[in-house]
């Protein structure tokens, strides 16, 4: 009993300053449709939570690891897809005088960040680096509750907590004062499908579309998974019936 008691002691002992020093609210745990072992995307909140991303994050935020074409994914068919490219400038070249030059984007070109560089970034954002979004949703712990807590999570700062110049306040960020100034407000985009563009709902598109960006080929891991199961299933009983039939004369 006595190790265990000592063992108790010092987890209690580590525990209770870490907790002090981490003060941030845990995120909320949310439902997701695309959780679980057999979930899959909402293509209605993907493509919303696309048009949240561009028009709001894409000021400050890239996402450098999804291309133009990978849109086809979440159901913007190729007519679309070249339209949304071309929207964009994008560098290129060097051409044959060795200059570089611009041209509108083409579906195998990535998203781009909105920055030059990461001093450019910082530049603009009162010191504070916005981190590209592509991974954003494997990076963080918590995974998509935390950023849909972050972007939902903005409130007045309690009295006793003084704001350092340009931080706003909001209890799920590490340290509780983010360079990040509320992103969404209600109307901020309107949606194709009708629905209302609350902050709530856009939070829970663009965290939908996020979680996208870091795993697109989740759907067909899931199936793939489903599949080696039933099969392991299924050779498990041919395995079992060979078993009696070999052994069937043994006694
Ligand atoms: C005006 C610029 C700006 C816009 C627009 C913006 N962000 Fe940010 N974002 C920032 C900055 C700056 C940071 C870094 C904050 C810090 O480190 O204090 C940040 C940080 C983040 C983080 C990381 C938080 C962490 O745990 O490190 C996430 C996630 C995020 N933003 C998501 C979004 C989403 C989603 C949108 C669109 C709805 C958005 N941002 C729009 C500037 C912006």
């Amino acid at each position: 009993m006595r190790p265990i008691a000592a063992l108790a002691l010092c987890l209690a002992l580590a525990g209770g300053p870490a907790l002090a020093a981490g003060d941030t609210t845990p995120p909320k745990s949310v439902d997701w449709p695309h959780g679980g072992p057999f979930g899959t995307f909402d293509r209605a909140a993907l493509q919303r939570g696309f048009l949240v991303y561009k028009q709001v994050c894409a000021a400050c935020h890239g996402l450098r690891q999804v291309a133009y074409r990978n849109l086809n994914e979440i159901g913007f068919n190729e007519a679309q897809v070249k339209v949304l490219a071309a929207e964009v400038e994008v560098q290129d070249g060097p051409n044959d005088q060795g200059e570089m030059f611009n041209r509108p984007g083409r579906p195998s070109d990535r998203f781009r960040s909105p920055f030059a560089n990461p001093q450019a970034a910082r530049a603009a954002n009162n010191g504070a680096l916005p981190p590209d979004l592509s991974l954003i949703t494997k990076a963080r712990a918590g995974g998509g509750g935390y950023i849909y807590s972050l972007l939902t999570g903005y409130r007045n700062p309690p009295a006793e907590v003084k704001l350092a110049e340009g931080m706003s306040y909001n209890p799920y960020f590490a340290g509780r004062q983010i360079a990040m100034a509320p992103p969404l407000n209600e109307g901020a985009v309107e949606f194709a499908d009708g629905t209302k563009a609350g902050v709530e709902q856009m939070a829970w598109d663009v965290t939908t579309f996020l979680a996208w960006a870091a795993e697109p080929e989740m759907e067909a891991r899931k199936r793939m998974g489903v599949k080696v199961i039933l099969f392991l299933l299924v050779l498990t009983g041919v395995l079992y019936a060979v078993k009696r039939k070999v052994w069937a004369e043994v006694h």
